[in-house]
């Protein structure tokens, strides 16, 4: 028992006598002492040693860090990498408000710590995960400085590799000059925080490699990191800081991650059985990786030879460099965007482009994200922020995509912005019309409350709306019930959708749900051209050059509507009400729910059942139900007409005379004194010959005979003072105060009227129209339309809460599908609109 005593005391009075006789063994620095080139401290497990190390044939001496454990020399931190001693003389100590400073023999200052407070009783300790800490003897917790803040070129397990946005610290890789040259090298590996942040090499300013934006799993860029065995990982961001941060699993594997000298970064792992380093993986595997290699719009496919192709719709910037396997001119859009008709392009198993131009939204859907996308012509792709589970949040790129490329696994996705025509068939179900929740918009419209409403739309209220992200919109409900307001509905959302033109009004996408149908529009600020043109004080505002733009516009977005769009669409009712004005008061053209479209070599057609506005319907549709594109320009004459004099038509009255206000034109015209139509408050601001010629081509818009009515485009060219301009003939009603079997006596904007003696029911253009529904079976309770490309309309059913798809049936049209479709759980019928209770 004594002799096992004896035998104990022995062994820890030598364990004593070593720790005092050297400092190798201590891992704190106390005030007043000083480490001298020869002296090291240890850490409490002995996983780090600190010391001074000369390197390569010089005889300079730098402070580090390196592994006590590993038999090769391994520095993971330096501290005087821009000073080196340059003998053996100098010393480190800690100062008294806690400054830990290098010092050369001759007392200069080599290198020091700084923190920006001070304490009584500062003290240095190294600590087994690397990190030496300065911090205050007597609160341990009071951390004055620690070097994991100022990494050189080694990240180790528990450093943060990122900012502090609130004190400004950044923690970033700077490489050694040369492997046995700590000095500070060339390149740097520093978190990026522009746009959705990425961890960035550079060499000086220029960008060598990124690892792309964090996707909740991984940074895009780095397809291979995934869990593993050996450390965890993750991105961190909040208000305070953002950094990449991983840590051991188990705490006696030894890793780090190394920007080396000549800037690649790689992960090395200590193999102790055959007592080396083992490269576990680089970030950097191929050609693929430098940045930009292909240029803007190119997409590097690493096993194709060259690597670098356009992506679909681009062609080379510059051919022959490009053939000359100079890549980075990138590639140019084939077809140039026009903003408003543009769709996206999906593309898979990428590498999301530079996103340091980028915006993201973590709580946004890619609904909302696509919607928001297209409505900034600058936006030139989307994707999730987000891909775990179904993916979520919004990630959009403005400016050029650059330096995407393919992997063949972990790739992501992303929608990249093209013009319409570029999009091919197959890719065309990207292109449907956005649905929105109904409590999105709800909250958008405070509960769709009073205050919000703005209007009273064709078939239901307009609400004003911001949703989250600060987008002004404006909502159309469906009044409940309506069945008129029901078809208005499906016919806005079947056209307009479609429509993309500067000059119309445009829907950002629809909301669906029980009884509620909402269209969601970009919103108009300067409400509409009634509101402006036929008040006293607020027509003021519309001076001459706006007015003429005005009515160019409305011309323009006519011209769309006839001509230039797929649909060949007829408005059916354009008038002042459905003007609207944007910031700019740009017009645009709204409320299709009357409008239709045209096929083939159609060119008119036939209704009984009249439905315009009164004193903007042609006479040949008010007296025949005959319509045609004749019939809208009848109706922009009458607008023409009323913006220049700013007098309703309906409403006018003339002392002198009982002609309305194409009768009184036509009287001015003839007498030869045309301009004394025009609104006395343009008078300062007109151009004669932009007036004189907008009257002209106004009177020639309203003449009885549709066949003497210029169509829209030669209406365009005369407003823009090309080609002849025939003599006007007399307007059709200039001495009625209204058409003839048209209900004058009506007070409402939107007059119906039936003309029961035509003999029989015209073609409409829409066969679910005719068709009245008798093809569905009674137990359909739905009508579904589905707005993808590619089937045009496509009609479905839906009994209860399960779709049933009944196949196709008809086809009207190239563009236009009609047929029931049968699906199986809602979790399909995303792009389908329910339009319409039998
Ligand atoms: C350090 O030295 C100064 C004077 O040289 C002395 O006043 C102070 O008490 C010393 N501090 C410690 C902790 O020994
Ligand atoms: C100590 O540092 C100063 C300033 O950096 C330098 O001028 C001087 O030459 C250095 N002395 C030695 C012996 O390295
Ligand atoms: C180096 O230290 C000496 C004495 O401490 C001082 O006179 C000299 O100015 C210092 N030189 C530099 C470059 O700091
Ligand atoms: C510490 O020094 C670094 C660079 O030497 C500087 O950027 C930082 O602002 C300093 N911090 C304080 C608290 O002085
Ligand atoms: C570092 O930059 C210098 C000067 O720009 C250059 O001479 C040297 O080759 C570069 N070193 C590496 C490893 O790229
Ligand atoms: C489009 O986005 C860019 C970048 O965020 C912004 O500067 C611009 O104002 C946006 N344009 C519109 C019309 O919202
Ligand atoms: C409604 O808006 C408030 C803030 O305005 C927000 O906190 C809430 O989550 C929103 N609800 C929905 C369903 O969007
Ligand atoms: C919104 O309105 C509906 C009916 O108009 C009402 O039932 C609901 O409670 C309202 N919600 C809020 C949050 O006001
Ligand atoms: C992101 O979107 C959410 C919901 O759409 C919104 O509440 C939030 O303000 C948005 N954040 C930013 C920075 O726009
Ligand atoms: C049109 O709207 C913009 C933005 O809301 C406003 O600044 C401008 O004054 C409006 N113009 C008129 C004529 O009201
Ligand atoms: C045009 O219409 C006529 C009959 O009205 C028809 O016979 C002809 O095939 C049509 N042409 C085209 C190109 O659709
Ligand atoms: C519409 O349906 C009814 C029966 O539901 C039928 O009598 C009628 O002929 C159908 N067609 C038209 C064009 O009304």
């Amino acid at each position: 028992m004594g002799c096992l005593f004896a035998t104990i005391l022995h062994s820890s009075s030598f364990f004593f006598s070593i720790l005092i006789l050297s400092n190798a063994m201590t891992d704190t620095i106390t005030a007043n002492q000083t480490i001298g080139v020869t002296d090291t401290i240890v850490s409490s497990q002995k996983n780090f040693e600190l010391g001074f190390f000369t390197s390569g044939n010089s005889n300079n001496f730098y402070l580090a860090i390196w592994y006590k454990k590993i038999s090769t020399r391994t520095i993971v931190w330096v501290a005087n990498r821009a000073r080196p001693l340059t003998d053996s003389l100098g010393v480190l100590k800690i100062t008294n408000p806690g400054i830990l400073v290098l010092l050369n023999s001759t007392g200069n200052v080599s290198w020091s710590s700084n923190s920006s407070t001070t304490v009584q009783n500062p003290v240095t300790q190294l600590f087994d995960n690397g990190n030496l800490v300065v911090r205050d003897g007597d609160q341990p917790q009071n951390i004055l400085w620690q070097s994991f803040d100022y990494p050189t070129a080694t990240f180790l397990p528990g450093m943060k590799f990122g900012k502090n946005l609130v004190s400004g610290l950044d923690r970033y890789l700077t490489s050694w000059r040369s492997s046995d040259n700590p000095s500070l090298g060339n390149f740097t590996y520093r978190l990026d925080p522009s746009g959705s942040p990425q961890l960035i090499v550079r060499s000086g300013t220029t960008v060598k490699f990124r690892s792309g934006p964090w996707n909740g799993l991984r940074f895009s860029g780095f397809p291979m990191l995934s869990p593993n065995p050996v450390y965890t990982y993750g991105f961190f961001s909040n208000k305070e800081e953002m950094y990449y941060q991983f840590n051991l699993v188990n705490s006696l594997v030894f890793t780090r991650l190394v920007l080396s000298p000549t800037g690649l970064v790689q992960r090395f792992t200590w193999a102790e059985r055959t007592n080396e380093w083992v490269l576990y993986s680089s970030a950097q595997t191929d050609n693929c990786d430098s940045y930009g290699l292909c240029g803007a719009y190119g997409n590097c496919i690493i096993n194709r030879s060259p690597p670098c192709w356009c992506l679909d719709g681009f062609e080379p910037r510059f051919l022959r460099d490009w053939e000359g396997a100079d890549w980075s001119g990138g590639c140019h859009r084939a077809v140039q965007l026009d903003c408003w008709s543009d769709g996206f392009v999906k593309y898979s198993g990428v590498k999301l482009p530079d996103t340091r131009e980028s915006w993201f939204n973590e709580s946004m859907s890619l609904v909302e994200c696509r919607t928001l996308c297209l409505m900034n012509c600058s936006c030139m792709g989307y994707t999730s922020s987000d891909i775990r589970g179904e993916g979520s949040g919004c990630l959009v790129w403005f400016g050029d995509l650059i330096d995407l490329r393919e992997f063949n696994e972990n790739g992501q996705i992303i929608y990249i912005r093209m013009a319409a025509s570029e999009i091919e068939e197959n890719q065309k179900e990207e292109f449907e019309l956005p649905l929105f929740e109904l409590a999105t918009i709800s909250n958008a419209t405070k509960n769709f409350s009073q205050d919000n409403k703005i209007g009273e739309g064709g078939f239901g209220p307009v609400y004003k709306g911001i949703l989250m992200e600060g987008q002004e919109i404006a909502v159309k409900r469906l009044s409940e019930n309506s069945r008129q307001g029901s078809d208005e509905f499906k016919n806005e959302v079947i056209y307009i959708a479609k429509l993309q033109h500067r000059n119309l009004v445009k829907l950002l996408g629809c909301c669906i749900e029980v009884e509620e149908k909402l269209l969601i529009y970009e919103y108009m600020s300067n409400k509409s051209l009634d509101y402006f043109i036929f008040d006293q004080k607020r027509s003021m505002l519309l001076d001459w050059p706006k007015r003429f733009n005005i009515i160019v516009g409305i011309a323009r977005g006519l011209l769309y509507l006839h001509q230039d769009s797929r649909l060949r669409i007829i408005h059916r009712d354009l008038k002042v009400d459905n003007i609207l004005l944007d910031n700019e008061m740009n017009p645009k053209i709204s409320d299709f729910g009357i409008a239709r479209s045209f096929g083939g070599n159609e060119t008119e057609a036939k209704t009984n059942k009249v439905v315009g506005t009164h004193g903007y319907i042609s006479p040949e549709y008010a007296v025949h139900g005959i319509y045609s594109v004749k019939s809208d320009v009848f109706s922009f004459g009458v607008l023409v007409l009323e913006i220049l004099s700013g007098k309703r038509n309906r409403e006018f009255h003339h002392p002198d005379h009982h002609l309305n206000l194409l009768g009184h034109a036509w009287k001015l015209y003839i007498e030869g004194r045309p301009l004394e139509l025009v609104d006395s408050l343009v008078r300062g601001s007109w151009c004669e010959c932009e007036v004189l010629r907008s009257i002209h081509v106004g009177l020639l818009c309203v003449q009885q005979y549709r066949e003497n009515r210029p169509s829209m485009s030669a209406v365009t060219m005369m407003l823009g003072g090309e080609g002849a301009m025939p003599q006007p003939k007399q307007p059709a009603f200039f001495g009625e105060e209204s058409p003839q079997g048209v209900d004058s006596s009506s007070e409402s904007k939107n007059i119906m009227c039936s003309a029961n003696e035509l003999e029989a029911p015209p073609p409409p253009p829409l066969n679910s129209e005719q068709d009245n529904d008798s093809m569905f079976p009674s137990t359909v309770e739905w009508i579904v339309i589905c707005m993808g490309y590619v089937s045009g309309i496509v009609v479905g059913m839906v009994i209860g809460h399960s779709i049933t798809t009944r196949g196709y049936c008809e086809t009207v049209e190239e563009r236009q599908l009609l047929c029931m479709l049968e699906f199986h759980g809602l979790g399909a019928v995303i792009s389908f609109l329910i339009v319409s209770r039998l």
